[in-house]
Formats: structure tokens, C-alpha cells, sequence
């Protein structure tokens, strides 16, 4: 990339608020002055929004009031103006019916809260499973210089001499508390030992995945994805990244030269390489797009098929995330896979990524494996397609039992979540371990929202006989800490007509997922004859943000933006205050 120049203070967006000499740039300064702020830090040095997404209803972003203030003492160091602000923030514990319904609405709110205000450029503080997308996706839109600070996972669950991870665990035990081998007590304990610290799920889950996302893509600096909450270099990396976004305001290093297709493509293939979760899918088809970025579920397949999962972490294997940051963490993965990647690619410290990397030493093999001697052979998402999803649907082999891969069984069909869970453990269901569980109406206009509920538990019965996966498709997605031979995302979803609104008890599916095929062996002239008869669903509501996204919201396939939010409007506004 060539260095351009760097920009005049009079060239700063923030001039046209704090530089001036009129009524407005009074209106402007007095009212920020009552925050202790003296008149020489208007001088037009650059300002900087802090996006914080603290939240106590966000507990692993609920360490972020302290992490700001290190990311001001760097902007501060650097001769920068700090400006905190707060935007929507999803905790995904908490939150009804799931996150993913607020996601392109927290996106929303980013966007227009840094365009609205006099930054110059941001840094995003994310951590917890929702909050990265959305604060990527509403920045993207802006397209000023950003830098991510991911709050960093919380320390390894402590169980009983055994380390546990989170969310991993949490569907370990409700099994084992439906099998007995668990009582209630037991659970009591092992919640308060799953979460002993500040921080974001510690498996290599969602928040995990997207964080070493962020890394990948150049957009934070290097060690992002795994440092642990409560390690004081977490606080280092916040101030670090304060003072280099005043020099990214100088260099005007923006958003949009930092995520190419050709950053997209690394982290793709880093997703494949740490194992990372199916929802990182939806979450950069979403980022690119706001963008232009052309990013596609071709790029993920193509990438990611031959891309080994070279971390031993759960869901997929035995170690956690404050494991892989001592055994050298992402820039030791990037590095092992230095063959494939855009290694030009540029990032946020003004280093290209392979600079960032090509040092990194691994201190422990058994957690990040080579790439001769991989973890698992396949760590990438396996994108399927055939009569049953037209438009795709993904399927994380690393998670999912070998056996099963290739299997054909008669469909179980749940025409939706309550049905789900009024019928999964009659002991009367007509199941057994070769069937096919089928749920529909679960993706994004049907639950509404896309929730993580395609990893559904199996049937009690079956549990008690000792089985422990079985082939699951849906339309919704699952979390990051998941496991199984689980088949998720299928576009068109089941709410929007897609074939698997079609599906009936008996039917037989099967998946082949070498072949990537997910097909319904039921004829085209039976398939039309029950379209015929389909009626969708009513509407979820007649008002307010759910009908806004139930009536906008892209399907799967297309990152679940709303339709109108793809693309990019700059950080111009047109008008002065008032
Ligand atoms: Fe927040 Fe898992 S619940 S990252």
C-alpha cells in the first residue's frame, strides 16, 4: 500500500465540530468543557471514539468501563482526545428470544452514533458473542480508521480437578443431568467454577472465533484473539491500540483498506485452522457486504476444505483459550499456515500481517499442532447444498462424529421449537439413533431471529442408551461451543418456503457431506403437490423492530443483514447540528 501523506489537523472531520469560531463550535466545546476537558484539548488533534459495549446484562463485556480507560490513556499518550461513547450491547446469556434478532439493529446504532459525532476515528470494544459483529458491521459503514479490542476470554473453568469450558460443558451436563449421572447440587458447583473470572467464553466458541477473527482481518493488533481478560497484557493491548489509532487518524489508514477480500480470505482460512464456529459464517458475509466486499459461501467452502484444524480446544478438542494464548496463540496458527494467506495483507499496526507473524514461537504442541501432524483434518465449514437447501446450509466437521458424515435416515420433523420441546423426550416418539432429526421454522423470520438452537439435545431415551450424536438439521444456527454432526443455516429457511418447510416424518434425508450434498428423497412432483398445501407463517409482530427485520432480514446465505443496511454510506453528514 502506498503511504499517503499524513493528514493536516485542519483536514480532520473534527474540525468542523471543536475547530471553528462561531456559535455552533461554542455549543460544541462549552458543553464537553463541563467534563474537566481544558480549551488546548480542542486544538485539533485527533478525537477518538470509544465504542464501549459495558453492560452488567452483558457479563464477559461487564470488565469494560476498566479497559476503556486504558485505551484513553493511549489515545491520551499519543496526543490524542478520547471520547467514550456507548452503543447497544447484546449479552448472549440473557437476552430473549436470542441476540442474533438485535445484532443488525446494535449495527444500526454504531453506525449512526459515530457518524453523528465529531470522531476522526474509533476504537471498538467487543467481546461477548454478538457485540463484534455488530460493532465491525456499523463501523464498516462509517469506513473511518477502526481499530477492535476484544475483552479477552475469561480464565479456564476449574471443576473438580477438571478444566471445564464454557458452554461446552453447559450441554455436558444438562445430558448428563437427563442421564442421572449428574444431580442438581453437582450443577450448582460447577456453574460458579465454569465462570471464575472476567471475560467472554473461554472455549473456542463464537465470541473466541470472532475475536481471532478480528486478528486475522488485520483490524486488531496482534495477540488480540487469546489474551485472557484479566492478564495485565489484556490492558496493554487497549492502551496500545490507543495510541495507534492516532497514528492511523494521521496516516488515514481507514476500515475499507484494512479489509480486502484478500483479509477476508486469511481469516477464512484461520477460521479453518483454529476450528472456529459456523456463526463466523454469517457474521463476515455480513461485514463484507457492508463493505462491498463480495464474500460468499463459495469462499468459505473453497478455503476452508482442505484447511486442517490445527487447535486442540473445545468444542472440537481438550484445551481452552487461556491454553492457546500460552502456547503462543493466533500469531503462531497464521504462522503454520503462512503457505496459504494473503500474506501482503495490511493491519492495523502498519505491518502487514506475515511481519506480525512470521516470528511467533509455538510453546506448546500439543494445543496448536503443525500442519503435517494436524489436530483434526478438516477444521473449515463444509458448505452443502442439494434439494433440501438450494442456497446452502454448513455443517462444521471438526464438531461433528465421523461415522455420521455420510448417513441417510428416515426424518423426525419438529415443525418448531415448542413442538420440539413438547415431544423431544416423550418416551413415545418414533425415533432411534439412525433417524434424521428435523427442525424447522427456526431461522431468522421464523423464530424470528436465527437462534443457536440447531444443536438441540437429543431424545432423553436415547441419551439413557448411551447415544450420544445423531444427525440434526435446521434452519437455525448453533453456538460456537457446540458439538455434533449438525446440519445448520439451510437457505431458504423453512419460514420463507424453503424445501424444508416440506419435509414430513418419514421422509428419507441424507447427507453426504465429502460429496457436500444434503438431499430429501422425496419426488419433485410430491414436493410441489405439499408446496401447494404450505401456508407461512403468521407474522411475528405488526410493529416496531421485529416487523422492521422480519419484514428486511436476508437469509442465511447472505450474512441475515437487513437488506437496506448492506453497503456503505461514509462518515459525511450533510448538515451542521440543530
Ligand atoms: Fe458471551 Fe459466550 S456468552 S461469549
Amino acid at each position: 500500500m502506498t503511504k499517503k501523506p499524513p493528514k493536516e489537523p485542519s483536514e480532520l472531520r473534527s474540525v468542523q465540530w471543536f475547530g471553528r469560531h462561531d456559535r455552533d463550535a461554542l455549543v460544541h466545546r462549552s458543553w464537553m468543557k463541563n467534563q474537566g476537558i481544558p480549551h488546548d484539548q480542542f486544538d485539533g488533534r485527533p478525537v477518538i471514539g470509544i465504542c464501549n459495549t459495558w453492560s452488567q446484562a452483558t457479563p464477559c463485556n461487564a470488565h469494560f468501563r476498566e479497559l476503556a480507560q486504558h485505551v484513553r490513556d493511549g489515545v491520551l499518550d499519543a496526543g490524542g482526545f478520547p471520547i467514550e461513547f456507548p452503543v447497544m450491547s447484546l449479552g448472549e446469556t440473557l437476552m430473549r428470544p436470542t441476540t442474533m434478532l438485535f445484532r443488525n439493529q446494535a449495527a444500526m446504532d454504531v453506525e449512526e452514533s459515530i457518524r453523528a459525532n465529531p470522531f476522526d476515528g474509533v476504537v471498538l470494544l467487543m467481546g461477548c458473542d454478538k457485540t463484534t459483529p455488530s460493532l465491525l458491521m456499523g463501523a464498516a459503514s462509517c469506513d473511518l480508521p477502526t481499530i477492535g479490542v476484544s475483552g479477552g476470554p475469561m480464565l479456564n473453568g476449574k471443576f473438580r480437578g477438571e478444566d471445564i469450558g464454557s458452554g461446552t460443558h453447559v450441554w455436558k451436563f444438562t445430558e448428563m443431568l437427563k442421564t442421572g449421572e449428574m444431580h442438581e447440587s453437582d450443577m450448582l458447583e460447577a456453574e460458579a467454577c465454569m465462570s471464575r473470572s472476567a471475560g467472554h467464553c473461554m472455549t473456542m466458541g463464537t465470541a473466541s472465533t470472532m475475536a481471532s477473527m478480528v486478528e486475522a482481518l488485520g483490524i486488531g493488533l496482534p495477540t488480540n484473539a487469546a489474551i485472557p481478560a484479566v492478564d495485565s497484557r489484556r490492558r496493554v493491548l487497549a492502551r496500545m491500540a490507543g495510541r495507534r489509532i492516532v497514528d492511523m487518524v494521521r496516516e488515514d489508514l481507514r476500515m475499507s483498506q484494512i479489509l480486502t477480500k484478500d483479509a477476508f480470505e486469511n481469516a477464512i482460512l484461520v477460521n479453518g485452522a483454529i476450528g472456529g464456529s459456523t456463526n463466523a459464517v454469517v457474521h463476515l458475509i455480513a461485514v463484507a457486504g457492508r463493505l462491498g466486499v463480495k464474500l460468499t459461501l463459495d469462499d468459505w467452502d473453497r478455503l476452508g476444505r482442505d484447511m486442517p484444524c490445527l487447535v486442540n480446544l473445545m468444542p472440537s478438542g481438550k484445551y481452552l483459550m487461556e491454553d492457546f494464548y500460552y502456547a503462543g496463540g493466533l500469531p503462531v496458527v497464521i504462522r503454520e499456515i503462512g503457505q496459504y494467506i494473503h500474506k501482503h495483507a495490511a493491519t492495523a499496526n502498519g505491518s502487514t500481517i506475515w511481519e506480525n507473524v512470521k516470528d511467533a514461537t509455538n510453546y506448546n504442541t500439543e494445543v496448536i499442532t503443525s500442519l503435517d501432524k494436524p489436530f483434526k483434518p478438516h477444521g473449515g465449514i463444509a458448505v452443502l447444498r442439494g434439494n433440501l437447501a438450494p442456497l446452502g446450509a454448513v455443517l462444521k466437521p471438526s464438531a461433528a462424529t465421523p461415522a455420521l458424515m455420510k448417513h441417510k435416515g428416515r426424518a423426525v420433523v419438529f415443525e418448531d421449537i415448542d413442538d420440539l420441546n413438547q415431544r423431544i423426550d416423550n418416551p413415545k416418539l418414533e425415533v432411534d439413533a439412525s433417524c434424521v432429526l428435523v427442525l424447522k421454522n427456526c431461522g431468522p423470520k421464523g423464530y424470528p431471529g436465527f437462534p443457536e438452537v440447531g444443536n438441540f439435545a437429543l431424545p432423553e431415551k436415547l441419551l439413557k442408551k448411551g447415544v450420544t450424536d445423531m444427525v440434526r438439521i435446521s434452519d437455525a444456527r448453533m453456538s460456537g461451543t457446540a458439538y455434533g454432526t449438525v446440519v445448520l443455516h439451510t437457505a431458504p429457511e423453512a419460514a420463507a418456503g424453503g424445501p424444508l418447510a416440506l419435509v414430513e416424518n418419514g421422509d428419507l434425508i441424507e447427507l453426504d457431506v465429502d460429496e457436500r450434498r444434503i438431499q430429501l428423497h422425496v419426488s419433485d412432483g410430491e414436493l410441489a403437490l405439499r408446496r401447494k398445501r404450505w401456508k407461512p407463517p403468521q407474522p411475528h409482530s405488526d410493529r416496531g423492530w421485529v416487523k422492521l427485520y422480519c419484514d428486511t432480514v436476508l437469509q442465511a446465505d447472505q450474512g441475515v443483514d437487513l437488506d437496506f443496511l448492506v453497503g456503505n454510506s461514509g462518515a459525511k453528514v450533510g448538515r451542521e447540528s440543530h
